[in-house]
């Protein structure tokens, strides 16, 4: 197993390891610790059925069923597809996730560990990679965070809430409503604004553009006008990993330490087509 090191504050790359077979614990305790550092790890060149993708996410933890029930794969629930492809008239999975800033399920009460993304075909346009995703460092945002934020936004809470958002993609057009029922699951939830990471407690500043609606106790307005500021202190582009992706890549990104975002800068014919696995977050270990 070789590790390179992106150049940004996150991100790095593994080649040689086959997760169709089994993973010894020594092995996968490596890949953990470098997963910690660095928030966002490839793991390149990998051939995996639905069974063993999520045979190696369950080495992080119990799995997610999404909320999107429309988009599981048949027979693999655990996994969410993630693709622009039509068939029979409908999208076979969710066309537009996440084209803004975001971490994973920071909308219910255990934010989700870490999301493993599967690519199964990625659109190329001459001899380009299209469809990439960025990533940006909590962690480094916390740490760079001007002292006299820092104190202002000690010990304050945020709401965040899935509903918000789905409605807005759901209003630009392809995708179908959540039912009253699915929407019944998603309550308000509230995370610290300067948050622990639940497994190394590293300090991290957990809002986000996606689903973080307002700063709690604060005037609406200042929390209206706060948040844009915070956004775009996460986001500086120096500080960005940007992943482009090949056939065979599975990216795991730890939804308590960084944000992501994904570029749509490819349309049909040309096809994307991903399987994402998403590990449950625990109580605050
Ligand atoms: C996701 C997501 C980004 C992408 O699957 O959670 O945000 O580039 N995907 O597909
Ligand atoms: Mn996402």
């Amino acid at each position: 197993m070789e590790i390179t090191l992106s150049m940004a504050p996150l991100g790095a790359e593994v080649t040689g390891l086959d997760l169709a077979r089994p993973v010894d614990d020594g092995t996968f305790r490596k890949i953990e610790t470098l997963f910690h550092e660095r928030g966002v790890i490839v793991i390149r060149d990998q051939k995996l059925t639905p069974e063993q993708h999520i045979a190696f996410s369950r080495r992080f933890g119990p799995l997610e069923i999404h909320v999107a029930a429309q988009y599981l794969k048949r027979g693999f629930p655990e996994i969410l597809v993630v693709s622009n492809v039509v068939e029979d008239g409908r999208n076979i999975g969710l066309a537009d996730a996440g084209q803004y800033w975001h971490s994973d399920l920071s909308y219910v009460a255990n934010p989700s560990r870490c999301s493993l993304l599967y690519a199964l075909e990625v659109p190329v346009c001459d001899g380009e990679v299209l469809g990439e995703t960025l990533f940006a460092s909590a962690a480094y945002a916390y740490d760079t965070l001007p002292a006299a934020w820092k104190q202002r936004l000690e010990g304050l809470t945020a709401v965040h809430r899935y509903g918000d958002r789905y409605q807005k993609q759901q209003a630009s057009g392809g995708r179908g409503a959540l039912s009253q029922e699915q929407l019944a699951k998603l309550p308000d939830v509230r995370h610290a604004v300067l948050r622990g990471h639940p497994i190394t407690g590293r300090r991290v500043l957990f809002v986000n553009e996606g689903f973080t609606a307002a700063i709690d106790g604060m005037p609406t307005e200042e929390s209206a006008a706060l948040l844009p500021q915070l956004y775009a202190h996460i986001v500086r582009p120096e500080f960005l990993y940007t992943h482009r992706w090949r056939v065979g890549d599975l990216l795991l990104w730890d939804n308590c330490l960084v944000q992501h975002r994904a570029i749509r800068n490819y349309e049909l014919p040309l096809r994307r087509l991903m399987h994402r696995t998403t590990v449950a977050g625990g109580d605050g270990r």
